[in-house]
């Protein structure tokens, strides 16, 4: 370790944004600690990032589970929540229960890592959140996604106050290629779907987890950055 090497907390680590993000902070020579709500999962992750990460089990919508994973963790420098479960459903076809577990995991499991992160963060560190550009621009089928996301944004402005000096900043995703499309919907429809959205737009691709994990990199480094919503959607917004 030395005397740059920050301890950082990233829930989720078998989804593909928490996933390149770990190797991205290992890379630079951090100590990453990691969560997953399955043991086995949670070890095949560690084994195949490798050296610099550890990690522990929880289930981000669960308050017991989520004291006792930062219990385990202890002090710690900087979080990033990317743990979140996923569904699209337009509102006269509203899966309720996924919608609810999408809410519990994306926006409350998001507040009770704060809520618990915030105990033994350091006040040099920071908080990186997770919405996406639903919030901004309307997709349908994504009320849930947008509701979730635009609290959680909402909640960082305020959180950046109360919890400051730490600093706390939420990333604001595009289309970016991961695991979630294939959970959302069949796999050639996901396919079908990244294709399109790739061709419409400016930059000619969808979204990759190395794009976001730049970003969170970013947001960690810059102790100018705070309160802010960092979009990375590849111009999508603008089409
Ligand atoms: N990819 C995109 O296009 C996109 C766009 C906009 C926003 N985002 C947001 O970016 C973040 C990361 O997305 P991603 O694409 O990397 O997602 P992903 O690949 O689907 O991964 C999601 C992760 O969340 C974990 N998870 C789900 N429910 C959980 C729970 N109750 N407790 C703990 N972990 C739980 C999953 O673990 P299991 O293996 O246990 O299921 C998985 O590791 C999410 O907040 C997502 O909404 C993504």
């Amino acid at each position: 370790m030395t005397d740059t090497t920050q301890r950082i907390v990233i829930t989720g680590i078998t989804g593909g944004i928490a996933a390149a993000t770990a190797r991205k902070l290992v890379e630079s020579g951090h100590d990453v600690i990691v969560s997953a709500r399955d043991h086995d999962k949670l070890d095949a992750a560690i084994t195949e990032i490798g050296e610099g990460v550890t990690g522990h089990v929880m289930d981000v919508t669960d308050a017991e589970s989520v004291a006792a994973f930062f219990e385990a963790v202890g002090p710690f420098d900087h979080l990033v929540t990317p743990a979140a479960s996923a569904m699209f459903a337009p509102l006269r076809e509203m899966d309720f229960e996924a919608a609810r577990k999408l809410i519990e995991t994306k926006q409350w499991g998001q507040m009770l890592c704060v809520y618990e992160g915030a105990k033994r963060i350091s006040d040099k560190g920071s908080i990186t959140l997770f919405s996406g550009t639903v919030t901004q621009k309307p997709l349908a089928g994504a009320t849930a996604f947008a509701a979730a996301g635009a609290a959680t944004e909402a909640a960082a402005r305020i959180w950046a106050f109360e919890l400051a000096p730490v600093r706390v900043n939420t990333i604001v995703p595009g289309i970016i290629k991961t695991p979630i499309w294939g959970n959302l919907m069949p796999e050639d429809a996901a396919t079908a779907t990244l294709d399109a959205t790739a061709e419409a737009l400016p930059v000619g691709r969808v979204g990759r987890p190395e794009d976001i994990a730049l970003g969170v990199e970013f947001l960690i480094g810059n102790g100018f950055v705070n309160g802010h919503a960092l979009v990375i959607d590849g111009g999508h917004r603008l089409v």
